[in-house]
Parts: C-alpha cells; structure tokens; sequence
C-alpha cells in the first residue's frame, strides 16, 4: 500500500489534537444539553469514533447514508437516503459529523433535510473542508482542517473503497489514479 501514496498530508498525531480541541470546544457549546451526533456512512466512520470519545457531553450516536448524484467526482446535489436515522429529531441538538467538505452541495441538502423534522438545533462538524466549499453558502461550525483542492484518502476516505484504514490523510500517486 505504501508505494501508493505520494505524501501524507495529515498525521495521525496532527487529527488526534486536533479532534481534542474540536471536542473541547464542543463541549462548552453544548454545556447543559445532550447531543445527538449524527455519523455520514462510511467516510465519517474514523472521525466519529474519534471525535466522541473525546467529548464530554452527554450524547447518543446515529448513522446516515446518502449518495449524492453527479457526473464523475462532482456531486450535483441530487442527494439520495441509502440508510436513515433511526433517532426521532423532534427537540434534539444535532451534530452532524463528516469527513469532507468539498462543493459542500451534499452537506448543504443534508441539513436542510434534517431541520426539516423539528430538531432545536442542527450544527455541522467536519474533519476537512475544501476551499470549493467556501462558495455554497453552508456554515460549518467546527472545521479540523481547511486543504488544498486535491483529491485525499485514508482516515475513512477511500479511493473505490480503498485506503480507508489508514491511520493518516494522505494524496495518491499518480500511477494509482492509472497515470
Ligand atoms: P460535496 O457535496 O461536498 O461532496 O462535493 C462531499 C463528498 O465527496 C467525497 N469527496 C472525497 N472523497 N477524497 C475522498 O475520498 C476526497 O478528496 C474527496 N473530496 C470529496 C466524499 O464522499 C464527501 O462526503
Ligand atoms: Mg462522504
């Protein structure tokens, strides 16, 4: 797998302070509440596992999955549910957690469709955000780190399903991509 990659981008060490100062933060937002932290299948996996063990706050997990349709990596924001919450959101604060941010049109459906069943509040935390991001108009209230428009894997993030379990967030050599 190592003849793969072309760098990391992200250590294993750089993502575990980092989620510590999100969860930190985290936890004086929702003083006195509880959350409910909705997971984005399966890219959010790592993060999720991550990111709750280090927040005190009392909470509860649940999952989604969706998939956006659009011509090759672009997603159009034509969104489909593939699986949904099991969590009635009637009063609940949710957070929802993702991996990545890129035209932010996913993200974006995603938490117009969960306003939509009567949450008190929906907030949105994400491990890494792109810079196409910045031009939906989406608020993100907890961003780990904003990169580079280049595509990366590992840490949950796949490349046709692989690279997912590594410990980092790295780029791809050429030669994967069949360059
Ligand atoms: P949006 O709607 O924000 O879509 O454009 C975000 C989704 O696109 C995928 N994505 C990536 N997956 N490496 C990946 O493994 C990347 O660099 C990357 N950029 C976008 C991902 O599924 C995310 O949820
Ligand atoms: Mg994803």
């Amino acid at each position: 797998m190592g003849e793969d990659l072309q760098k990391i981008l992200i250590t294993e060490e750089q993502i575990d302070s980092r989620l510590a100062e999100l969860a930190a933060q985290i936890d004086k937002d929702y003083e006195g509440k509880d959350i409910l932290v909705v997971g984005v299948l399966k890219g959010a996996v790592m993060v999720m596992a991550d990111l709750v063990r280090k927040i005190h706050t009392p909470l509860t997990m649940d999952w989604m999955a969706v998939s956006s349709y659009g011509s090759g990596t672009k997603s159009s924001g034509v969104v489909r549910i593939l699986k949904d919450l099991e969590t009635d959101l009637e009063g609940r604060h949710v957070l929802i957690v993702e991996d990545i941010i890129d035209s932010g049109l996913t993200l974006s459906w995603l938490k117009s469709n969960l306003e939509s069943r009567g949450p008190a509040s929906v907030q949105i935390a994400t491990l890494l955000r792109k810079p196409e991001a910045a031009t939906v108009d989406i608020h993100v209230e907890y961003v780990g780190f904003d990169i580079a428009n280049e595509f990366v894997v590992g840490y949950g993030l796949d490349y046709a399903e692989k690279y997912r379990n590594l410990p980092f967030i790295g780029t791809l050599a050429p030669h994967v991509y069949g360059g």
